[in-house]
């Protein structure tokens, strides 16, 4: 693995190995086990959109690792003056031996991994959240101590987070059904590969009936309604998405004990309701603790030269 992109560039062997890892680097962090692998490794972080949790996440990891973050934004960077994406990518490969980067185009982190020779992370394009969802099957699996044979059940906006969640969850044996508004349905790419695992024998439906979705689910996601950079769309938005809140009475068609993620921020009394949220408050600030440890162990396999996971 060269880069981390986008899940439907991994294989299934690749995702459980650095689920096995992040589950080692956690359990050495609670045991205050130092682990400093990337110790002399400089990471660049090239950030288009705000972050919380992303941001902090690499840049705590990379210190707990040994190394080095540098937070970069489009605003201070040439590239933000018109310098092309291609002569970024060979200067940063020049000084740093890895880059995240959130942006809003998923051909920008293709580019920038085309012409750089370091490996390039991505933190978040309007297709793909894969450093998110990685965390979520983390966490899922931390809690059912497995993944195959789950029914994920994905109530929300066909975006960014729900594209890396079929494509991640259908990898990993799970059963997917996503429901989304009419218009706001998956991307056309991730669709054909679902099409093609459900011809291979995976389970996946998509419909615009969220009881389809929650019914008998194992785990129940949800998403912001409106996305960084559709603030002007918040109002409509808000009417196409009516009936697609996360509550009580959706929880009801669920598995007895459903697990709910989010991968935040959350707006309640939107996509999930106030009480839904401080119920399940534990499981998700599990999946958000899980960005730490998911994220390094992409980045001890994509920047170390050798790491040997135990047992
Ligand atoms: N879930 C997520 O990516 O959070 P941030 O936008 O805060 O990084």
């Amino acid at each position: 693995m060269k880069n981390l992109l986008k899940l439907l560039d991994c294989s299934k062997d690749e995702i459980v190995s650095i689920l096995d890892l992040a589950d080692q680097l956690k359990y050495e962090k609670k045991h205050h086990i130092a682990h400093r692998i990337l110790e002399g490794k400089s990471l660049g972080m090239i950030f288009q959109k705000p972050s919380t949790r992303t941001r902090i996440s690499f840049e705590a990891g990379m210190y707990q690792l040994g190394g080095q973050a540098m937070f970069l934004t489009h605003r201070d960077m040439q590239i933000g003056r018109g310098e092309p994406i291609q002569d970024t990518a060979r200067v940063m490969s020049r000084y740093l031996d890895g880059m995240v980067v959130r942006t809003y185009d998923q051909q920008e982190v293709e580019t920038l991994a085309g012409y750089g020779s370091i490996p390039v992370i991505n933190g978040l394009t309007n297709f793909a959240h894969p450093c998110q969802v990685l965390a979520d099957l983390m966490t899922i699996r931390e809690h059912f101590a497995q993944l195959e044979g789950l029914k994920m059940g994905f109530v929300g906006d066909g975006f960014n987070m729900c594209n890396s969640l079929i494509v991640g969850c259908l990898k990993a044996g799970m059963e997917v059904s996503v429901a989304t508004p009419v218009g706001y349905e998956p991307h056309p790419d991730v669709l054909a590969f679902a099409e093609q695992m459900r011809a291979e024998g995976a389970k996946f439906e998509l419909s615009n009936d969220v009881h389809k979705a929650a019914d008998n689910a194992d785990v129940l996601i949800t998403d912001a309604w409106t996305a960084m950079g559709q603030e002007e769309q918040a109002e409509q938005r808000r009417k196409d998405f009516a009936g697609f809140t996360v509550d009580h009475d959706l929880l009801a068609c669920c598995k007895e004990g459903v697990m709910v993620q989010h991968c935040m921020p959350a707006y309640r009394g939107e996509e999930i309701s106030a009480e839904v949220l401080e119920e399940h408050a534990e499981e998700i600030f599990e999946e958000s603790e899980n960005r730490l440890h998911a994220q390094k162990a992409v980045l001890v396999t994509l920047m170390s030269e050798k790491y040997e996971i135990l047992g």
